[in-house]
């Protein structure tokens, strides 16, 4: 249900690799809430997945992007504002992926070159993404820049290796750019989802007995895609002009559980 939230907003969503993905419903959410966006995936991702179908779908440009690129960034914020028609009013930053994770190594025998390319392309991205925007005053006024991230920023979670301090730097550079976009009037702001089946969530060893445990442990269950994608809508709204800074957890409330009856009658 519509309720036109993003009237007239432009924004650039990150990361929409296939219909399972976060930030494909993003994209289908605001452009449902009368904004009007560009997609964004590493050239590699453009080939592989359905993102075109959803740019024709969405009557929104596809534009090539390495998020660990300066240069890609600034012609993709560039080209979109010509073809959005003003400064960018929302991003969406949802990119992740582990080298070591993905070739099996354990985190106690981590090769550091690609753990550098982790961070890279997980954390650091978010950093060149905001620091793009600011450079090139990209940004309108009360504007708002979201990341995704996940709770093993703050706790433990064994088989999520290098990715936990991936997060850990996200939300850092978060609430550090945040301090310095408020001059312009911009937040900055990471959700913390739950667990969600996707190419990147299922990519973890032991994914779907994790998102079993997790959605035992939430008081509500685990937040789907989908409410993940009406968050951010509300962060993109007007409604949250004074939220930056922040994590916010957006997890069913698993954060702020210690024991879960549920669990202990298995
Ligand atoms: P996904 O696999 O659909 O999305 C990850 C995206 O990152 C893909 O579109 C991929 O092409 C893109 N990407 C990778 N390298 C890139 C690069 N160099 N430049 C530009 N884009 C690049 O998976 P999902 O789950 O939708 O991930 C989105 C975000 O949500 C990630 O930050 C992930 O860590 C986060 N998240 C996911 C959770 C889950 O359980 N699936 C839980 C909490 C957070």
């Amino acid at each position: 249900m519509s309720t036109n939230l993003l009237a007239g907003k432009r924004g650039v969503i990150f990361g929409a690799l296939d219909d399972k993905s976060i930030a494909w419903k993003v994209a289908e959410r605001c452009v449902e809430e009368g904004a009007t966006i560009t997609l964004t995936n590493a050239p590699v991702a453009l080939r592989m997945g359905g993102i075109q179908e959803l740019g024709k779908k969405l009557n929104a440009e596809v534009i090539p992007a390495d998020a660990t690129s300066e240069a890609d960034l600034e012609k993709l914020f560039g080209e979109s504002q010509e073809i959005l028609g003003g400064k960018i009013d929302f991003v969406l930053h949802a990119i992740g992926m582990s080298l070591n994770v993905r070739k099996n190594r354990t985190y106690t025998d981590l090769k550091y070159e690609w753990m550098q390319k982790t961070f890279d392309i997980s954390a650091i991205s978010f950093h060149k993404v905001m620091q793009q925007l600011y450079k090139m005053d990209a940004m309108s006024e009360w504007g708002s820049i979201v990341a995704l991230s996940y709770i093993a920023a703050q706790r433990t979670f064994p088989d999520y290796s290098e990715m936990a301090e991936s997060k850990a730097l996200l939300e850092s550079f978060a609430r550090s750019f945040g301090y310095h976009f408020a001059e312009k009037k911009v937040r900055v702001n990471t959700i913390s989802q739950s667990p969600t089946v996707t190419t990147a969530g299922s990519g973890i060893k032991g994914f779907q007995e994790f998102f079993d445990y997790a959605d035992k442990m939430s008081p509500l269950g685990n937040a789907s895609a989908e409410a993940c994608a009406d968050y951010c809508v509300t962060m993109f709204s007007d409604l949250t002009r004074m939220v930056t800074m922040q994590n916010l957890y957006h997890d069913g409330g698993f954060s702020n559980m210690g024991m879960s009856p549920k669990l202990l009658e298995e």
